[in-house]
């Protein structure tokens, strides 16, 4: 596992330049707060961290696939049970249709139990000639558009924590308390192949799923029995942007001497602050989480290279993914370059596709949006672009809910601009509901299941 360097500690990031740092009106209270959450038990252990490293470190020899999923932001009005549990169950069909065709493990992680800072591509946001801060996440500021609400306050650090807390728990619990058994999730699969338009094309992998299982129990598994049938292995993720929050959670694990950021299993750095000399990489190369990077279009060759370097010094597999975002127009030119060249360096990394952030705009006069035909389009061209230079492509990360929300446009429901009305309730990005999920996981399959057989032709 990566050890935390000698030139680090997690105070270092503070001699670095800080971006989409939030204008903290009173750095007493900050401070407060930090003090206070450096004091708090942490939300997850060291030992679950480096057990996900080594799922991630098989999907980097292409012996699994990782599946990263949940909301662009978490709510602080939104932390029903119920909501977090259809995110869940979303989740988990989509892992079982893709375990299946894949043909391997499917790592699951969560946009969950901490996903509440946003990044902006702007400081203020301006309705009607009145211009107030932009909104950051719950961690930061409210949403509403008053100058109260988007005045940071730091005591909404702790809220996050504690709603990270709540959140956890109950994954932990729906994880291995048999709702996310092998044969409910199915079932759940089942239903959406039977009642849905979309799903009927599904029904071919649905079926042979449903003799795999039969076939189990002929041979005397019990499926409602087996214990690696009956819960899942779930992690939690988020971008790791408010670096006060972050560098109050770590903890030196008393095993092994190493710094884990606690927060999370696994951490990412957005594209805005993927600066070589800023302080998210500072902070990040010295925990021993796995980590994330967001690869956008504006990044080079040179760049990547030196940013993998300094994340992954002993290039050790599963420490880093690298999720391109590059959008459908760019990929297929500005994606190969970036494989080609760690390939040939010997670079071990996960590639996954964030096919979600590329592809966002606005209709005209109203909401965000993104078209569930670029999303898909911008997948299969990932998967293209790793069949033709022999790479694995290696994940899915997208932004999803499992409410019947109506914020992306097309997919098997085939929404369009006057239907996003309707049920449009994201504080940030637009995500893909649970039907339009489960159809892109289907496809995804697919895609996998055409990988999967053309490298298999490949290698006769
Ligand atoms: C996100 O994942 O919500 C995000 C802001 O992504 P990116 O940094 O790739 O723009
Ligand atoms: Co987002």
């Amino acid at each position: 596992m990566q050890s935390s360097p000698s030139d680090w500690s997690i105070t270092t990031w503070r001699n670095r330049p800080l971006r989409q740092s939030p204008a903290w009106p009173d750095a007493e209270h900050l401070a407060r707060v930090e003090r206070e959450l450096a004091t708090k038990p942490p939300l997850v252990f060291a030992g679950e961290a480096r057990r996900l490293q080594q799922h991630l470190r098989d999907v980097a020899n292409g012996q699994a696939f990782l599946l990263q999923a949940g909301d662009c932001a978490e709510s602080f009005d939104e932390g029903s049970a119920d909501s977090i549990r259809d995110k869940l169950k979303v989740i988990l069909q989509m892992a079982v249709a893709l375990t299946y065709a894949a043909g391997v493990p499917v790592v699951k992680v969560g946009r969950i139990a901490g996903q509440f800072a946003k990044p902006r591509s702007d400081d203020f946001e301006e309705r009607d000639g009145v211009r107030l801060d932009a909104f950051r996440g719950h961690i930061v500021n409210s949403d509403d558009f008053t100058p109260d609400a988007r005045r940071p306050d730091p005591d909404r650090l702790l809220a996050a924590y504690h709603q990270s807390v709540a959140t956890l728990n109950l994954l932990r619990a729906f994880t291995t308390g048999g709702f996310a058994a092998l044969s409910r999730v199915h079932a759940w699969n089942q239903e959406f192949v039977a009642n849905s338009l979309e799903g009927k094309r599904y029904a071919m992998i649905a079926d042979e799923i449903e003799r795999a299982l039969q076939f189990m129990m002929a041979c005397g598994i019990d499926l409602h029995d087996d214990t690696a049938l009956q819960s899942v292995e779930f992690y939690t993720s988020h971008e790791a942007l408010i670096l006060p929050y972050e560098q109050a959670l770590t903890r030196q694990d008393s095993l092994t001497g190493d710094w884990y950021d606690c927060s999370a299993h696994m951490l990412w750095i957005g594209d805005r602050t993927r600066q070589l000399d800023g302080a998210h990489v500072e902070f990040l190369r010295g925990v021993s989480n796995p980590l994330g990077l967001k690869v956008g279009p504006s990044i080079d060759v040179d760049d990547l290279r030196r940013l993998v370097e300094v994340l992954n010094p002993d290039n050790e597999p599963g420490r880093l993914t690298l999720i391109s975002r590059m959008g459908v127009e760019r990929i297929g030119e500005a994606l190969p370059p970036l494989v080609e060249a760690l390939r040939d360096d010997g670079r071990s990394v996960v590639w996954a596709c964030d096919p979600m952030h590329g592809n966002t705009f606005r209709v005209i006069g109203g909401q965000k949006t993104r078209h569930f035909d670029d999303v898909l389009s911008e997948t299969a061209q990932f998967f293209e672009v790793h069949q033709s230079l022999g790479t694995w492509p290696g994940g899915l990360h997208i932004e999803l809910t499992g409410d019947d929300v109506t914020e992306c446009l097309g997919g098997g429901s085939r929404l369009d601009e006057a239907d996003l009305d309707l049920n449009y309730t994201t504080i940030c990005d637009p995500r893909l509901n649970a039907t339009q999920s489960l159809d892109m996981a289907f496809h995804v399959a697919e895609f996998l299941q055409n990988y999967a057989s053309a490298s298999g032709a490949r290698s006769l």
